[in-house]
C-alpha cells in the first residue's frame, strides 16, 4: 500500500529548553497527523495515551469515521447507503479490494466464498469438547484459532495467494462455525452449508433448519440480518480491529489473528454490549422504571452503564443505529409483533436520554449495539449469539485491515512503552532476614 498522507507543515515540541520539528500530514478526509515516529529518538521522552484517544496507530484507505458529525464511510460510501442498497458479499468484496465488483467479479467472489463455506470434518470434534452451555463466544475463540491446525496451505503471510485463500476461507467459514455453536448449545444436528443459497440465507438455515422437515428463509427477515451484517463489517481501529492488527504484526498466522479479535470483541464495553443491552432493557422491563436506570448511569459512584449508549469516537448519533432502527421495525413489523414491550422501552429509554442534561453535555447518544439486541432476538437468536453475529460481520473488517497492514511498508511488528512508576532499583533480601 503506498502512503497517501500529505504533508501539512510541522508541530514545534519543546522540552527542557530544547525545541524539536516534527512533520504534519493529512489524509483525504479528518483531522491532522503529526508523525512523531522518531519523538523518542530525538527528545529522549515517550508520548503518553492510554486508551489512544489522540493516536493514529496506522494510515488507512478502508473505513472513514467522523465522529462529530455521524458519519460512517466504507471506501468512501455512505453506510446507509450501502445497508440500504447493497448485499453482503458484494460489500465484503468492496473493503476488500477497495472498489465495488463489476459483475463479472461479483460472480467470481460469491463462487469463491460459496465453495469454502464447509469446514474439515474434523473440526466438529472441537464442539464435543466443549458443555452444551458454553458461551459460543467461548466456541468460536477455540475453534476459530484452531483453524491454523488445519489450513497449513494459507498461513504463510508472506505470499499473496495464501493471504488470498485465508481470506476467503476465513469469510466462508465463519456463519458455519458461528451456525455449529448455536446448533450445538440446542442439542440439534449440524446442518451443513448449500451453494445454491446466499451467504445470509446459508447462515439463518444452517441456524434454524432441521433435518425434520424443509426450512424455508423468509425474504424481509434474512435481508434484515444481511443488512445487520453490512452495518457491523467495519469500524476503523476499533479495539478488536487493533488487536487482530497487533496480532498480524508479529507475523502471526490470520486464523489466530482472528481469534484474537473475537476474544477482544467479546467485552462488554465493545462487541459484548449488543448481550448486554438487551439483558438491559429486560432488566428495566418497563416504562416506569427507566427513570431509576438513568439515574444510575449518571451516579459517579455507580458503575452501571446505559448498554447500547455512547461511543469513543461517535459524539453524534451513530448512523449505524439508525439503520439499525429501521431494520428493528421492518423484522418487528414483518413478524407482526410491532408492540414488542422492550421495543417500547427502548424507544422511552431513548426519548429520555437523549433529553437528560447529562447524556445531552457527555454527548451519549445510542451506538449501533442498542437496538441489534431487540432485532437479533427477533430474529430467533438467543442473547448469549449476539456478539458471534457481530464477530461473524465483523470477520469481514478484521481480514481487510489485517490484509493492509500486511503490505503496509510503514509497519513494524507493534510494541507500545510506558511510563514506569514501579519501584527503584533494590536488592535482594532473604527470606531469613524478612
Ligand atoms: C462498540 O470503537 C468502536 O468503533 C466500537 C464499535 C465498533 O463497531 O467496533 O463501534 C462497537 O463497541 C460500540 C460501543 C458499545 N459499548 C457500549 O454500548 C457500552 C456502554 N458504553 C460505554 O461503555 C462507553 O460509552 C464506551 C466504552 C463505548 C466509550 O467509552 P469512552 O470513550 O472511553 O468514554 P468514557 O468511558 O471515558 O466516558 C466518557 C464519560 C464518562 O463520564 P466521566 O468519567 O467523564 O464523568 O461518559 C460517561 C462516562 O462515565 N459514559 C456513560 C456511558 N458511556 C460513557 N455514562 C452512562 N452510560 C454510558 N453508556
Amino acid at each position: 500500500m503506498k502512503s497517501k498522507m500529505n504533508p501539512a507543515g510541522s508541530m514545534t515540541v519543546t522540552i527542557d529548553g530544547v525545541s524539536h520539528k516534527f512533520p504534519l500530514y493529512e489524509g483525504a478526509e479528518g483531522p491532522k497527523v503529526a508523525d512523531i515516529r522518531a519523538f523518542y529518538q530525538k527528545t529522549g521522552a515517550f508520548t503518553f495515551d492510554p486508551g489512544f484517544t489522540s493516536t493514529a496507530s496506522c494510515e488507512s484507505q478502508i473505513t472513514f469515521i467522523d465522529g462529530d458529525e455521524g458519519v460512517l464511510l466504507y471506501r468512501g460510501y455512505p453506510i446507509d447507503e450501502l445497508a440500504e442498497d447493497s448485499n453482503f458479499l458484494e460489500v465484503a468484496y468492496l473493503l476488500l479490494h477497495g472498489e465495488l465488483p463489476s459483475r463479472e467479479q461479483n460472480v467470481a467472489f460469491d463462487a469463491a466464498i460459496t465453495r469454502h463455506t464447509m469446514v474439515h470434518e474434523q473440526l466438529k470434534n472441537f464442539y464435543n469438547g466443549f458443555r452444551r452451555d458454553a458461551h459460543p463466544m467461548a466456541i468460536m475463540v477455540g475453534v476459530v484459532g484452531a483453524l491454523s491446525a488445519f489450513y497449513h496451505d494459507s498461513t504463510d503471510i508472506n505470499d499473496p495467494k495464501q493471504r488470498k485463500i485465508a481470506s476467503h476461507r476465513m469469510i466462508a467459514k465463519m456463519p458455519t462455525i458461528a451456525a455449529m455453536a448455536y446448533k450445538y448449545s440446542t442439542g440439534q444436528p449440524f446442518v451443513f452449508p448449500r451453494n445454491d443459497k446466499s451467504y445470509t440465507e446459508n447462515f439463518m438455515r444452517m441456524c434454524f433448519a432441521v433435518p425434520a422437515e424443509e426450512y424455508e428463509v423468509n425474504p424481509v427477515l434474512c435481508a434484515a440480518l444481511d443488512k445487520i451484517f453490512i452495518l457491523h463489517m467495519d469500524h476503523e481501529q476499533n479495539a478488536s480491529t487493533s488487536t487482530v492488527r497487533l496480532a498480524g504484526s508479529s507475523g502471526a498466522n490470520p486464523f489466530a489473528c482472528i481469534a484474537a479479535g473475537i476474544a477482544s470483541l467479546w467485552g462488554p464495553a465493545h462487541g459484548g454490549a449488543n448481550e448486554a443491552a438487551l439483558t438491559m432493557l429486560e432488566e428495566i422491563g418497563s416504562v416506569d422504571r427507566i427513570p431509576e436506570y438513568v439515574a444510575k448511569a449518571k451516579d459517579r459512584n455507580d458503575p452501571f452503564r446505559l448498554m447500547g449508549f455512547g461511543h469513543r469516537v461517535y459524539k453524534n448519533y451513530d448512523p449505524r443505529a439508525k439503520v439499525m432502527r429501521n431494520a428493528c421495525y421492518e423484522v418487528l413489523d414483518a413478524l407482526n409483533i410491532r408492540d414488542e414491550p422492550l421495543l417500547q422501552v427502548a424507544l422511552e429509554l431513548e426519548r429520555i436520554a437523549l433529553e437528560d442534561e447529562y447524556f445531552v453535555q457527555k454527548k451519549l447518544y445510542p451506538n449501533i449495539d442498542f437496538y441489534s439486541g431487540i432485532t437479533l432476538r427477533a430474529l430467533g437468536f438467543p442473547t448469549d449469539m449476539f456478539t458471534v453475529l457481530f464477530a461473524l460481520a465483523r470477520t469481514v473488517g478484521w481480514i481487510a485491515q489485517w490484509s493492509e497492514m500486511i503490505v503496509d511498508p510503514s509497519q513494524k511488528i507493534g510494541r507500545p512503552r510506558q511510563v514506569y512508576t514501579g519501584s527503584n532499583s533494590r536488592n535482594y533480601v532473604p527470606l531469613s532476614t524478612r
